[in-house]
């Protein structure tokens, strides 16, 4: 399988340094480089089609209004849903605070149990022990198989009738292990739980069909599939969005207001109060728009590829441990003995190779691997061979270094 680059690196201006030298940029787990179309869709939104929408009866808040509403059309079809089943928030963190305070306390009650795994980002942890201060729920964490991925069969026996949500990674964004989706909607509809999957990791890295996924809610960042900072996507089935209760209030999610009593407007309206990431919504479509024209197959195998590559340079070299699965989706963690991954990160980028390091906002994960942090190369569309021997040659050094 050819690993050469997907796209041209030139479209990307955030892959070069600033003395012009190729930056190997291995942290697209944390956030991705941003194509030129993408940058050139924001410039002219927030430039000469700038309006407000919603609200305006001059043309040009008529015109941003249906650009905006089309992002949200196009968002559907990228996940396989329907437009009113898409609530724009500001990333991923907020889609899943906003199903814990909206459906989880107008659903949840004491004794009612939510399973989580320890693969989870705090994203997807944080915010269902906030409900469970508020409620009195109980929080059940789901094992990892060997190979680093959310044990379903463990899962299996751990549902009762009293788990009324399962929230799960679709990718781990430290071990970038691939979860069984459709098979883990099915446990959790088998004991009348909903499933929502957290699907940062796996938008920008695999094709989504929430219909075929069976799940009922899925979320995810745009800053993550090559779009802007600021904007996020909770898609949830139809009717639990249409009973859910506001989590905000303020303009634009109101019916009528008077001093007595307000209404609300249906979904996704509902849930999206006050003035809504117009000049990011804009450039989400067209990071969709980007990725779809490459193609997810292509992005996967092609990320595919570079994990493998990676992960046969890694094994090469002396005390390197690896961690997670070999099939992983562009994401690779690792650590080497005697060297902490801080210092690697530092002497990494003396040689404009950019990895993340740390607990990656997962540290019951660093727990359960023993470590306090690891090292993460994680890549993109862009990311090529070049990249790979970089980082492989930026280790062989630190290793060097200290001896
Ligand atoms: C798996 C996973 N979930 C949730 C998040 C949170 O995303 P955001 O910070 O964009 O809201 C991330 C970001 O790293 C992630 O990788």
């Amino acid at each position: 399988m050819s690993t050469s680059t997907l796209t041209r690196r030139a479209d990307y201006p955030g892959l070069l340094t600033p003395q012009g030298e190729p930056w190997h940029y291995l942290d697209t787990a944390a956030t991705a480089q941003k194509p030129q179309g993408v940058i050139e869709a924001m410039a002219r939104a927030l430039g000469p089609d700038y309006a407000t929408v919603h609200r305006g009866v001059y043309a040009r808040s008529a015109e941003m209004t249906l650009a905006y509403e089309a992002a949200r059309g196009r968002v559907a079809g990228f996940l396989g849903g329907r437009e009113e089943e898409v609530v724009f928030t500001r990333g991923a963190t907020e889609a899943i605070n906003l199903v814990a305070q909206s459906w989880g306390l107008a659903n949840l009650k004491a004794g009612d149990r939510v399973l989580l795994s320890v693969l989870e980002h705090h994203s997807n942890i944080v915010p269902w022990q906030m409900l469970r201060e508020r409620t009195g729920i109980e929080i059940d964490v789901c094992p990892l198989t060997e190979g680093g991925c959310i044990d379903l069969d463990a899962a299996g026996a751990m549902l009762t009738p009293a788990h009324r949500l399962v929230a799960l990674a679709h990718v781990s964004n430290v071990l970038g292990s691939v979860l069984e989706v459709r098979r883990a909607a099915d446990l959790a509809h088998s004991v009348g739980a909903l499933l929502l999957v957290d699907g940062c990791q796996a938008a920008p890295r695999l094709a989504v069909d929430v219909a075929a996924l069976d799940c009922d809610f899925y979320v995810f960042s745009a800053h993550k599939l090559y779009g802007p900072t600021g904007i996020g996507v909770l898609w949830a089935r139809a009717e639990i969005l249409d009973a859910m209760p506001p989590w905000q209030g303020g303009g634009s999610m109101i019916d009528r207001v008077t001093f007595e009593r307000t209404t609300w407007a249906p979904p996704p309206q509902r849930f999206e109060a006050g003035t809504p990431a117009i000049a990011e919504a804009i450039p989400l479509h067209a990071a969709i728009d980007y990725v779809e024209a490459v193609g997810l197959d292509a992005i996967h195998a092609h990320e595919t590829a570079l994990v493998c590559q990676l992960r046969g340079g890694l094994s090469r070299i002396n005390s390197v441990r690896l961690f997670g699965p070999e099939e992983s989706a562009g994401i690779v963690s690792f650590a080497l003995d005697g060297i902490h991954p801080h210092d690697l990160g530092t002497i990494l980028d003396e040689g404009n190779v950019a990895i993340r390091v740390g607990h990656h906002c997962a540290q019951p994960l660093m727990d359960h691997l023993g470590v306090p942090a690891t090292a993460r190369a994680s890549f993109g569309i862009y990311s090529d061979e070049n990249d790979i021997a970089a980082l492989l040659a930026g280790i062989e050094r630190t290793q060097r270094i200290f001896g």
